[in-house]
Formats: C-alpha cells, structure tokens, sequence
C-alpha cells in the first residue's frame, strides 16, 4: 500500500532524549517542554508561544482569550476540519460560514465583508491545506473593522505570505501537532501571538488558574490543563530542525505531481507566489466527468491510499440541520477534491499510470 502519510521521525532521533527522561523520571513541565515552547516561538517569530495538547485546546483558548461569549457572532472559512466551528459552537458563541474560493480554497474576502455584522466578534481563518493564502488581506478587513483575527494554522507549520511565517501573521495562531501533519507530537498544539497583552490569560488559564507567589500557588481563576508532555516535545523539537528541508522535498515532489496529472484533467489548489507553502496535503479537484468517492475506492483496490480533501463545515450533518447555510463553493470542493500522498519517495509513475487506466 502507498500510505498517504509518513511520519518524519524515527525512533533513532529520540532515542538518547527518551532516555534521558526514563533515566531522570522528569515526564512534564521540564526542559525539553521550555525547549520546544522556545523552538516555536523562534521558528514563527511570533514574541509568545504556548504549547496545548491539540489545535482544537489551542482555538478554544483563542476564542476565550478573546473573550468570546455565547451568542457573539464568529465568521469561520467553511473549508476546514469540524474542529474550526465546533469550537466556536463549544463556547455558546455562532460560527457564520464564510465560503472560500474555489482556487485557493481560502476564505474570500467578499465574503468576510459581507459577513461582518454588529454581533461579529471574531474572525478564523483557516490555511486550508496548510496554504496561508489571502491572509493579509482578511487581516486588512479585520483591522478596518477592528476585529481580531485568529488564524487556524492546524496545518500551516512552515508555510508564510510575503515572506511572513504562519504564527507571526495574525493575531493569535493556533498549529497542530497531530500525526496527519508535517510535524506531529502525537497529539499537541501551539498557540502564538505577539501582543503582550495575552500573556497573564495563557500564563494563569494553561496553568490551573494558578499564579506562583511567595513560595506558594494561589489559584486566582479556573484554568486548566492542556500540557504536552516532555517525550512528546522531544519528537516535536527534533522535526521542527528539519521542517524548512521536508517543506522543500514536499514542494519538489509536488511540483513533479502536478506536472503528471495535471494533463490528466486534475486541477492542484492554487498556491500564490508569495506563499512558502508547507504542502501538508496535496490536493487535487479531479476532472467533472470522474465521481470522487468511486476514484478513491479505486485507488485503494490498487494500493493508493488517497482521502478527500476536507469538509464543507455548514454542510457537515449539525451544522446543516442547526444553521441551514451551506456555502455552495465549500461544498463543491468536499464533493471534488482528492488528497494525494506527497513524501520523498513515493511511487509516482505507478499512482500516475493507475489514473490513467481509470475508466
Ligand atoms: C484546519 C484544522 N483545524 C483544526 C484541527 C484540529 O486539530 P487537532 O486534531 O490538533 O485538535 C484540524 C485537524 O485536522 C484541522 O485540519
């Protein structure tokens, strides 16, 4: 079987780390969780980094750092993971899809003004893929209506516009760590941002609501805990080294991708000339006379693992029977597009000479 997904860490990498921490019996809160937190924050050049268990804690965090409430109006890109609305959904507050473009599968930014009402109190915008495409223009619409802007970067670590890295664009970024991205943890995720006036809320709310003085904890508010554990920030750090190389080697096996099937009617989201894009997955909208779902079940009988491209949020069975907006572009592209593998060293003629046999 081609797996769509391979992961880039091997035992070996950690191997002397873990070591180090069976050896110590130091399994949360020690130096390689400050070390990873500091990689990212370096990585980014965002001024805060946090470290979460998953984008999903990292976005709820957002929302309430924010101070979204319930019934506060969030504009979400409709093309994303369910986690993107079910976190706005989870705080009480109103995700308002916003449809994305079918090139770039981002939000629009006709959209996002149309959109914006005296409830809207937040604005996501999802990289979909992993390409932050049109994020500074949504910024300049967030900041002509004063609006905060959180960037869903779930799949976005290593990718930039103009040069400017996902975690340094908006203004707070949230990536995930689980294994179906670049860099995966297992589970986990960061949160980033730059504007100090964040820092106590994520210092006191990741931390049980605790602040540590004189000598002892006072428990100053609710909080939580969302940490990630020391082996786990290992992996994260020994991948983050070589992030910038695997985005390379993803962007040289996509380019030879699009080269062979675009021929064929297959049509690769569009990522602009600005972008660094991470290529976290490589998606394709197959030709109109092909019916996805038979294509992918075909793929598989003969070894191709392939899966769609992601979900129409207001399309999803909840969100259809609860808002009854689908967005119609977001839709097409659940129904129309294909995630192909992209890794150094996948068999690309077999997977291009099997689509061409595909009747
Ligand atoms: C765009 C997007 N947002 C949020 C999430 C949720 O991430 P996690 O599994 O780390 O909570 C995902 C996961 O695939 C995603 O793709």
């Amino acid at each position: 079987m081609i797996k769509l997904i391979k992961p880039y860490i091997s035992f070996e990498e950690v191997e002397t780390e873990f070591k180090e921490i069976f050896e110590s019996g130091w399994f949360t809160k020690g130096k390689f969780v400050e070390e990873f937190r500091e990689d990212i924050k370096n990585y980014t050049s965002a001024k805060h980094a946090y470290l979460t268990t998953s984008a999903t804690t990292a976005l709820t965090m957002a929302l309430k750092a924010l101070d979204i409430k319930a019934c506060d109006e969030v504009i979400v890109s409709d093309f994303s993971f369910p986690a993107t609305a079910n976190v706005v959904e989870d705080i009480g507050a109103i995700p308002i899809f916003a449809d994305v473009s079918l090139e770039t599968f981002n939000m629009l930014s006709s959209e996002l003004e149309n959109k914006i009402t005296t409830k809207t109190k937040a604005v996501i915008f999802v990289d979909a893929l992993g390409s932050p495409d049109g994020i500074h223009e949504i910024k300049k619409i967030c900041q002509k209506h004063n609006l905060p802007l959180i960037e869903d970067g779930a799949c976005a670590i290593g990718s930039s516009e103009f040069g400017i890295r996902c975690g340094n664009i908006a203004d707070i970024t949230c990536f995930s760590f689980h294994p179906r991205k670049l860099l995966t943890t297992g589970e986990g995720g960061a949160i980033t941002f730059n504007d100090n006036k964040f820092v106590d809320f994520f210092d006191i709310k990741l931390n049980h609501g605790a602040v540590f003085t004189d000598g002892k904890f006072d428990f100053v508010d609710y909080g939580y805990n969302y940490r990630v554990p020391e082996l786990q920030c290992v992996m994260g750090i020994k991948q983050l080294q070589k992030l910038d190389i695997i985005v390379k080697s993803r962007n040289t096996t996509r380019d030879i991708f699009v080269k062979a099937i675009t021929p064929l009617g297959f049509e690769v989201q569009k990522v602009s000339s600005d972008i660094i894009y991470n290529v976290q997955s490589l998606v394709f909208k197959v030709p109109s006379n092909i019916n996805r779902d038979e294509l992918v079940s075909y793929l598989k009988e003969c070894g191709i693992e392939t899966t769609i491209g992601t979900y129409c949020l207001s399309g999803t069975t909840y969100y259809a029977n609860k808002y009854n907006d689908v967005q119609p572009n977001a839709m097409h592209l659940q129904d129309n597009t294909i995630t192909f593998p992209c890794y150094d060293g996948v068999d690309i003629e077999y997977i291009v000479n099997t689509l061409k046999l595909y009747k």
